[in-house]
């Protein structure tokens, strides 16, 4: 086992046997997005990024098909990412100051780890399929970073839905689309919690 988790390196790791472990249900029921807002550098990087993106490909995946893959920005690529918010958000009409909000969150941000869902054939494997495995990798990215002790926040924005941005800023191909950004730094102070749903009510057993 390693001693740190950055010791993890991008190699796939046997199960180990199953026990209970407090400490991830504990992390689990208390796991809280950190506002991308209000993230800050630093942001990992080396190995301890590659073990982040390591645990989020561990994800359930029908037919191994990888349906996803990654693209990350810092630094000057966001300032760009950023810019082209702005132009594409302008050349669409939208409102200036969502758009201009939407840019921030590139121009700010630490890092960003764009999931990019890249399905194959559907032939085997229906597309909504695929896609679900690539929302469980930014889930899983989300609470690996958090877990890690990062802040971290799953973003879309027009931009995770406009062909031009897609394209021209991310260089995704056609049938690509953005499952999340996100935005992976440090916090300020831990945000007070938003309401959590009713389970019970969501809940049904069917009898018989
Ligand atoms: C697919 C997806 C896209 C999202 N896009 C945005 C967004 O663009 N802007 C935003 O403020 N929140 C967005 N959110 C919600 C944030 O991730 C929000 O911080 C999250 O609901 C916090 O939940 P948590 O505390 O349980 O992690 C999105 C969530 C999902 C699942």
């Amino acid at each position: 086992m390693p001693d740190t988790l950055s010791e993890h390196d991008t190699k796939p790791t046997a199960p180990r046997p199953l026990v209970r472990q407090p400490e991830v249900l504990e992390f689990l029921l208390t796991r809280r997005s950190r506002p991308a807002h209000s993230l800050r550098a630093p942001a990992p990087e080396g190995a301890e990024l590659s073990m982040l993106l390591t645990a989020a490909a561990r994800v359930p995946d029908h037919g191994k098909m990888e349906p996803w893959r990654f693209v990350l920005a810092r630094g000057p690529a966001l300032a760009r990412l950023a810019a082209l918010v702005e132009t594409r958000g302008t050349a669409l009409g939208l409102d200036p100051e969502k758009v201009a909000k939407q840019a921030r969150a590139f121009a700010d941000s630490p890092l960003m780890v764009a999931v990019i869902a890249s399905p194959g054939s559907t032939e085997r494997i229906p597309a909504i399929e695929q896609s679900y495995s690539a929302g469980a990798v930014c889930l899983s990215l989300l609470n690996a970073a958090l877990s890690a002790g990062w802040g971290a926040n799953w973003l879309s924005g027009f931009a995770a839905y406009d062909r031009g941005f897609l394209s021209e800023g991310l260089r995704l191909a056609p049938h690509e689309e953005v499952a999340g950004f996100i935005h992976i730094g440090t916090e300020n102070a831990p945000p007070p919690e938003r309401p959590r749903p009713d389970v019970t009510a969501l809940t049904t057993w069917l009898e018989g």
